[in-house]
């Protein structure tokens, strides 16, 4: 055991001697890691002080001035949770059963036959990532086939890393072709055709990011079909429920088709995106299962897993989504807010796309009204992404992807602007 030798000296502070000792630290061969693909955009913005700039790093929402936006809905419910003075005791493992009720028939329609038969073990999970990070630990402890996951290429930037922690094994499956800015269906389904069975494949449930292109009905219901045939497991990453099409239950297509043609899944929800609840964490994580002797087996090692974690889910935020989905009032206003900010995403990609003909730039740009929900897969290289950021203080991640959610009426044309400059 080599831990360098202390050194002890005499020194001089404000004229009063100093007995210090000083060893080599523990730390001294702790590498310098990179910051983070998408949060470590964020940080690089805060420190630049250009007044034009514009971060289209991270998926968070903003109004039409660029500023965070936290729906009415939400202002109402954390009023009658104010005046319910409610005490702070720890939740349960896996959440409030009222909570995750709600999450799960947000998902699957409510009636399903899944919840009213208890096929589903839900709980509470930290937001959409520690939702995806306690079924990975779930996964990787129980899953009865290869512990291998196959995610699309590309996928979101931290999935990769996630499940990897969590100690399952990363592949990808053909998803988006650069050439069309589009769906690679054909490539997609050769791909699936060959994963080995009993494997586990992860599908972005709507608004797939980063590249805003989502398979349609039929290729969902063919998709289905090749998953089944191929004995795999669909695990859904919802993140973006009503983001997508604004409608909550349109972007719940996929994983309700799954459920009818009778696949048993995984499924992550966050309330992240769709009711702005970024920093409170509220999310769920979901198994279906063949009966409800069954889910209860399940749910007791996935309390097991959470209870180890982090014990029990943060309250607030959970709060904040029952009040919402269980008041007939402030669900129908939620509903209405969702689609105000789909629509305000969908009316600056026409802006954004008319802005770069404006320029006089002469390359297609309809993908960005062709793809939907928060980003936009421009198709700038890593060296014009470089060139937007230095140049023209616009931040966004590395591969290309802007957040439309940061796009407003009154950057979009200094924004087309730079993205002319450096792509012409
Ligand atoms: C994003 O992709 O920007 C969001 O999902 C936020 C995050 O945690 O990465």
């Amino acid at each position: 055991m080599s831990l360098k030798k202390s050194v002890t000296f005499l020194h001089s502070k404000n004229g009063i001697a100093c007995l210090s000792s000083r060893a080599s630290s523990w730390w001294s061969g702790v590498p310098m890691g990179p910051p983070d693909v998408i949060l470590g955009v964020t940080e690089a913005f805060k420190r630049d002080n250009n007044p034009k700039k514009i971060n289209l790093g991270v998926g968070a929402y903003r109004d039409d001035d660029g500023k965070p936006y936290v729906l009415p809905c939400v202002r109402k419910a954390e009023e009658k949770l104010r005046a319910k003075n409610l005490d702070h005791e720890y939740a349960p493992i896996g959440g409030t059963a009222e909570f995750c009720k709600h999450s799960i028939e947000l998902a699957l329609g409510e009636g399903s036959e899944v919840v009213q038969n208890g096929l589903n073990a839900t709980i509470q999970g930290i937001s959409g990532t520690g939702s995806l990070r306690v079924a990975a630990a779930f996964l990787n402890g129980f899953f009865p086939g290869n512990k291998v996951v196959y995610l699309p290429n590309p996928s979101w930037g931290n999935h990769t890393p996630l499940f990897k922690h969590s100690g399952l094994e990363v592949k990808s499956y053909r998803y988006y072709d650069p050439s069309t800015c589009g769906l690679d269906f054909a490539g997609a389904l050769d791909d699936i055709s060959k994963i080995p069975e009993k494997s586990i494949v992860l599908l972005h449930a709507c608004a797939h990011n980063p590249t805003g292109v989502d398979p349609t009905k039929e290729q969902w219901a063919e998709l289905s079909n090749l998953i089944k045939k191929k004995n795999l497991f669909p695990f859904f990453d919802m993140a973006y429920q009503g983001f997508a099409t604004g409608s909550v239950d349109n972007d719940a297509f996929a994983v309700r088709h799954f459920i009818k043609e009778g696949h048993k899944i995984a499924l992550c929800q966050s309330y992240a995106k769709n009711m702005g609840l970024y920093g409170q964490r509220a999310g769920a994580f979901s198994i279906t299962a063949d009966s409800k002797e069954e889910s209860d087996r399940v749910m007791s090692q996935i309390k097991i897993l959470i209870r180890a974690l982090y014990s029990n889910p943060p309250l607030h935020g959970a709060r904040i989504v029952t009040e919402i989905l269980g008041d007939p009032q402030l669900r129908a206003d939620w509903l209405k807010e969702v689609k105000g900010m789909a629509d305000r995403i969908i009316s600056v990609r026409t802006k954004l796309r008319d802005n770069l003909k404006k320029e006089g730039s002469i390359k297609s740009w309809e993908h960005i009204t062709n793809q939907i929900g928060m980003f936009c897969f421009t198709g700038m290289n890593a060296q014009q992404v470089e060139r937007l950021t230095k140049e023209f203080s616009i931040y966004l991640t590395k591969d290309g992807r802007i957040s439309m959610a940061g796009v407003t009426s009154k950057n979009v044309e200094y924004l087309a602007h730079g993205i002319h400059q450096v792509t012409k």
